[in-house]
């Protein structure tokens, strides 16, 4: 009698156990799938839920991996950093941006925003207490130019855009970075433009999309006084920057026989071209890779897709092939009603809590939104704006328990 109770217990003990391992087998391979590097989150980070952060985003990545039953087998875990500049009215545009970015992203990201004095204490009182903190940092800037020239920095096309030029200065500790528009919106996860970065050549320095797709409505090759790279020029709304190489490249130009480092070649490029550009900082970019064309990497237009790309008919091939990946919501549409799928998309956005279900909350009101936006020219082709995010949606709650 004893015994059988014994060998019961053994049964007991030993199918606990292999139900345990199987468990942790699924886990891991659950996050493999997804990162490549294995990102365990705390169930006790978690759990906590929406709790104050003290500072400017302090997080003890250590301690969550202490945490980890894991420790042993993580690799130290490459953060993504993701600037953007924040003048004016922009404090909205810009949540709901890094808003986007932290619901599909994977690595962690640091952000870093570079605002106007009088938006630090809105952004800290909407940063500080969004859950998850795990999951990103931030730090906050004051706008800056060098003292010299400030002034015609400045008022240079649109207040504060030309503060992105002088980010591989200002961001010494930094290797690389994503900059992008306060009006962008990530369909997918950071990591896949971050991955981007470990495919440039020896040469290449940055990568961005073109600015156009079709030449015949292009904008540099039928206006521009200066130069521009490639056909088209490029678009600088979404910059991806290895910033060590920027920082250690010397650049060809026409002003100078001697090749110049970053930081020597945008006063003198103001200043012989200050008359003829119209687009600011983009329009210096464009100078400065049609002299060194062998430093860009160029991807495809679904990773800044624009309302050019819509309304003259669709022409960006990658997007309806693969919906779009990185949205842009350039010339205000976000905020009239020229063009209500890109205002859709962002409301939508806005409106969403951490924690809402992205399928009920989210895809559902959006995909009724968009079926009423078919008689605009954007519209028409509605389905190619929310096919990635519905991948996006579907990875994130096959690869997570609790969705964010
Ligand atoms: C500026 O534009 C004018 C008129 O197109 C042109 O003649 C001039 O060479 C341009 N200046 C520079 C620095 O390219
Ligand atoms: C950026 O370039 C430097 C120098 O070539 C390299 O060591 C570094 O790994 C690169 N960063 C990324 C994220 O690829
Ligand atoms: C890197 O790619 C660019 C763009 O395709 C090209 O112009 C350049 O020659 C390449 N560099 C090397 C070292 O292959
Ligand atoms: C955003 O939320 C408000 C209030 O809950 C709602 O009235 C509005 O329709 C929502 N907008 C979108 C685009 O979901």
């Amino acid at each position: 009698m004893r015994r059988r109770v014994r060998l019961v217990l053994l049964c007991f003990v030993c199918g606990f156990c292999s139900l345990l391992y199987a468990f942790s087998q699924l886990s891991d391979s659950l996050e493999e799938r997804e990162s490549g590097i294995k990102t365990p989150r705390s169930t006790a980070a978690l759990r906590s839920g929406r709790r104050a952060r003290k500072g400017a985003g302090s997080v003890g990545l250590g301690e969550r991996r202490q945490s980890s039953r894991y420790s042993i087998s993580i690799k130290p875990t490459e953060k993504m950093h993701l600037a953007v500049v924040a003048c004016g009215e922009r404090l909205e545009e810009t949540v709901t941006m890094l808003k986007s970015a932290i619901i599909f992203s994977i690595k962690c990201l640091h952000f870093h925003i570079f605002a106007e004095d009088q938006l630090h204490k809105s952004f800290k009182d909407i940063l500080d207490y969004w859950p998850f903190p795990e999951k990103f940092k931030y730090t906050l800037y004051p706008i800056t130019f060098p003292s010299e020239n400030a002034l015609e920095w400045k008022k240079l096309f649109k207040p504060c855009a030309s503060q992105r030029l002088f980010l591989p200065l200002i961001l010494k500790d930094v290797d690389s970075l994503l900059y992008v528009d306060t009006d962008i919106l990530f369909l997918r996860p950071v990591d896949d433009i971050w991955a981007f970065l470990r495919k440039f050549n020896s040469t290449q320095i940055a990568a961005m999309a073109p600015e156009h797709e079709e030449p015949r409505i292009g904008w540099y090759n039928r206006f521009a006084r200066h130069p521009y790279y490639g056909k088209t020029g490029i678009n600088s709304g979404v910059m991806l920057m290895n910033m060590t190489r920027m920082r250690r490249k010397y650049f060809k130009n026409d002003m100078t026989t001697a090749q110049l480092r970053w930081g020597e070649l945008l006063m003198p490029l103001l200043k012989k071209y200050k008359l003829n550009i119209t687009w600011g900082d983009q329009d210096l970019l464009n100078i400065m890779f049609f002299y060194n064309p062998d430093s860009l990497f160029i991807f495809p237009c679904q990773w800044n897709y624009r309302p050019d790309h819509c309304i003259y008919g669709s022409n960006c091939q990658e997007a309806e092939e693969e919906g779009i990946s990185i949205l842009h919501g350039n010339r205000g549409v976000y905020h009239d009603d020229k063009q209500p799928v890109f205002r859709a998309i962002y409301e939508v956005l806005q409106n969403h809590s951490f924690g809402d279900d992205l399928v009920h909350s989210l895809l559902h009101p959006l995909e009724q939104k968009l079926q009423k936006t078919a008689h605009t020219y954007c519209g028409r082709i509605h389905q190619v704006f929310i096919k990635r995010l519905t991948k996006s949606i579907k990875n994130h709650y096959g690869t997570r328990s609790k969705g964010i």
